[in-house]
Formats: structure tokens, C-alpha cells, sequence
């Protein structure tokens, strides 16, 4: 298949990973050279260090960048089978994105979104083509995580829900059928919790270290709440509690003022260098 990657950060890096180690051809698409640079980098870093660990050969690593080809141009990606958007959490600039592709591409092409938490019937109605968009969540860091969220929009064709869901099970995930609701399953019920962990740390409840540990040990979570938002990304967190408070239309949704602030600071947590904890 001929896949078309957009956005370079975290998730769409991993994403053009795991499709060029299944022998997909890959183009990988930002907005400026050194973002689309750093996004092979990640790639690079990850599969060396499975080499290390003897998961992969060499000669697999040098085929998966081999397959990986980037741009700053999305007109490149206009003869994709399929284009997987992960860019911004931003409904404008993602509906600009949408618009544009749903102008460029060749009729087939189907067009994902690796969104968190915008409706898939949003971005399906300004493409033009509805019954080609899908949603397609991955979870992060994707060549690790087992579970793909497939959103079906109303609009969405029998045939592009079936391909996308195949291609997830060709990339030994484990798609799940989700309808199209603000959040999906996974960020509906995660990142209330999350958000109910910055309000602890905000009224002084406990710190960080105590809240993380609590949920661990309490609850065996692999990871406390508060790394895990710091993994995720602040500003990611802060648009999909925007998202699910706006499109649920309920004050039990309201982003947690303290979570506001940080991101306003740009303590966006790991890919920053800060957020609840250093980095
Ligand atoms: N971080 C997570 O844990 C996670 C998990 C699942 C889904 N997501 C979703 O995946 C998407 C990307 O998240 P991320 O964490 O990789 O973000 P990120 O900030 O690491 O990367 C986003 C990338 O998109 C690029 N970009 C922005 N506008 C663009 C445009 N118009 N065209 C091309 N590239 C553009 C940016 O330059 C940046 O490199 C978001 O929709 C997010 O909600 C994130």
C-alpha cells in the first residue's frame, strides 16, 4: 500500500514506523524540514534500539527506512491508497488539512485521522469525500501499543471502514470498532481521570509523586496520571478536555484550571523538557 503520513511529532512518527516495517511505501509529511527531520530521527532511534535488543535485524531496520520517503509538500501524497493525519489537536487546522486533501487526492484515497478527540463527522463533511474519512487512533508510543481505535462516522463506506480496520490487524494491532462521539472510548473516560489528577496537585491533595504512586499501587496502573499526561503531551490533554467539555456540553468535562496555566507557560511535559515532572 502506498501510505501518506501526516504530522511528524510523537504519533506520526510512529505511525510511518510501523507501516514501512510491514512493507508499506511511506511518505511522512510536515511543515518544516527540521520537523520532518527529527521525525526520522525518532524512527531511526527506535529501530536502532530494537536492533540492540535483537527484536529486529539490521537488514529490517535498513528496509523500514528504506520504505520511508518525507516532505513539506502534501500534493506528494495526492496517489496514497491511504493518508494517516496526525497533526495538531486543532479542528480548524485540521479541517483546513481535510479540505486540502479531499481537493488533491486521487478519488480512492482514504483519508484517517489519528485525532484524539474531534468527531471523524466534522472532519468527514469538509472533505468532500465522507464515505472515505475514517478515524484510525493509535495509541502512544504506537510501536509499542496494541490497541487501534477504528471510529466509523456516519458517512463512512463499508469499504473504508473494512480496509482501515484490515490494515490495523496487518500491523498486529488490535482494532476496535468505535462510533464516532466526542473522545471515542479511550479519551472519554481517560482524560477526566487525568484532569481529576492536575485538580489533586492544584488543591494540594498530594504531590505529584504521591498521586502517580497511589493509582499505581492502588489501582495497578502501569504508569500514575500525571506521567502519563506529561507522556501524552499537556497541550493535547488541555484541547481533548476542551473538545469533550464544548461537544458533551457538561461542566463535568471543564479543563482543569491548573492544567490551563501550565500549557499557557509551555510546560507541555516530556516534549518540552517539563510538566508535572522534569524531563
Ligand atoms: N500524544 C498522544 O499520546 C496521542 C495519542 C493518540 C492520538 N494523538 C493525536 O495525534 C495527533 C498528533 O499528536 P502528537 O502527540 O504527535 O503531536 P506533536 O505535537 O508531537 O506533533 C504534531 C506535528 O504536526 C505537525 N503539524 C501541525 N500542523 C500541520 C499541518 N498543517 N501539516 C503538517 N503537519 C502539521 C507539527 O509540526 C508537529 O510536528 C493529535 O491529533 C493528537 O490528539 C496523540
Amino acid at each position: 500500500m502506498k501510505v501518506g503520513v501526516i504530522g511528524a511529532g510523537q504519533m506520526g512518527a510512529g505511525i510511518a514506523q510501523v507501516c514501512a516495517a510491514i512493507g508499506n511505501q511511506v511518505i511522512l509529511c510536515d511543515i518544516k524540514q527540521e520537523f520532518v527531520e527529527n521525525g526520522l530521527g525518532t524512527i531511526n532511534k527506535n529501530l536502532g534500539r530494537s536492533v540492540e535488543k535483537e527484536r529486529i535485524s539490521q537488514d529490517e531496520m535498513d528496509n523500514t527506512l528504506e520504505n520511508i520517503g518525507i516532505t513539506l509538500e502534501i500534493e506528494d501524497l495526492s496517489d496514497s491508497d491511504i493518508i494517516i493525519e496526525a497533526i495538531v489537536e486543532n479542528v480548524d487546522i485540521k479541517k483546513t488539512l481535510f479540505r486540502n486533501l479531499g481537493d488533491i487526492c486521487n478519488d480512492q484515497t482514504i483519508l484517517a485521522s489519528n485525532t484524539s478527540s474531534i468527531p471523524i463527522g466534522i472532519l468527514a463533511e469538509v472533505s468532500g469525500r465522507p464515505a472515505k474519512v475514517v478515524g484510525m487512533h493509535f495509541m502512544n508510543p504506537v510501536p509499542v501499543m496494541k490497541l487501534v481505535e477504528v471510529i466509523r462516522a456516519k458517512s463512512t463506506s463499508d469499504d473504508t471502514f473494512e480496509t482501515t480496520f484490515k490494515l490495523a490487524q496487518d500491523l498486529s494491532k488490535v482494532p476496535v470498532l468505535v462510533n464516532d462521539f466526542p473522545g471515542f472510548v479511550s479519551n472519554r473516560i481517560l482524560l477526566p481521570m487525568l484532569n481529576e489528577s492536575i485538580f489533586c496537585v492544584m488543591e494540594g491533595v498530594a504531590e505529584p509523586e504521591a498521586i502517580d504512586t497511589v493509582m499505581k499501587l492502588g489501582m495497578s496502573h502501569p504508569m500514575g496520571p500525571l506521567t502519563l499526561a506529561d507522556f501524552i503531551g499537556l497541550d493535547t490533554c488541555l484541547a481533548i478536555m476542551e473538545v469533550l467539555h464544548r461537544d458533551l456540553n457538561d461542566d463535568k468535562y471543564r479543563p482543569c484550571p491548573l492544567l490551563i496555566e501550565m500549557v499557557k507557560q509551555g510546560k507541555l511535559g516530556k516534549k518540552s523538557g517539563e510538566g508535572f515532572y522534569k524531563y
